[in-house]
């Protein structure tokens, strides 16, 4: 796997300035998640630096990475290639990386869209990229305090939040998040009725 600084180069000549200070935010509160609720650190940093390695390429590269590999796109995630940054950004960290770590890549690939029983990592890299110092929203402070009290209530905010937003702009839903919220309402009813 390449080391944290050759990640840096390939990120500062790939992404916009600014999109590179997220992923150092991203980094940052990644680890921060992880010390609170026992993940490994440095799985946590290097998913949080390169999760947003494919971000600034354009739709047509994004299903071009993908096709290249071999791995067939959906024709729902076709209408909206921006969502496949991640799943894009896993193959290049995968290919060119040559990062192993499946959890470290399947963080990569949900984080756009999050999914149905996502691991510890995933949950961190997801809300880590919703809740980093430069995110600016109505709620983030709410979210950001809520995120280091209890991973799986932060997150089911943020999956309202963006079904809200998605909804507000008019754009198409993707059904993994809609999966994946329902995932966490069920989990928590059934938390609360075995009580
Ligand atoms: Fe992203
Ligand atoms: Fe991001």
């Amino acid at each position: 796997m390449w080391s944290h600084s050759e990640m840096k180069e390939y990120l500062k000549k790939k992404l916009k300035k600014s999109r590179y200070e997220h992923s150092l935010g991203v980094c940052e509160t990644a680890v921060k998640l992880a010390k609170m609720y026992g993940e490994q650190e440095e799985k946590s940093y290097t998913a949080g630096l390169i999760h947003d390695c494919a971000k600034n390429m354009t739709d047509e590269e994004i299903i071009k990475t993908i096709e290249d590999a071999g791995v067939k796109i959906d024709s729902l995630s076709l209408k909206m290639p921006q969502l496949l940054h991640g799943l894009a950004g896993s193959i290049i960290a995968g290919n060119i990386m040559q990062v192993k770590d499946k959890d470290i890549l399947n963080s990569i690939t949900y984080h756009t869209t999050g999914r149905e029983n996502m691991s510890l990592l995933e949950k961190i890299i997801y809300l880590a990229d919703y809740i980093e110092p430069s995110r600016d929203f109505k709620g983030v402070e709410e979210l950001r305090e809520l995120s280091f009290k209890d991973l799986d209530k932060a997150l089911l905010c943020a999956y309202n939040n963006s079904i809200k937003f998605v909804i507000e702009k008019h754009e198409i839903l993707h059904l993994d998040t809609i999966k994946a919220r329902n995932y966490l309402i069920i989990l928590s009813s059934d938390t609360f009725s075995s009580n």
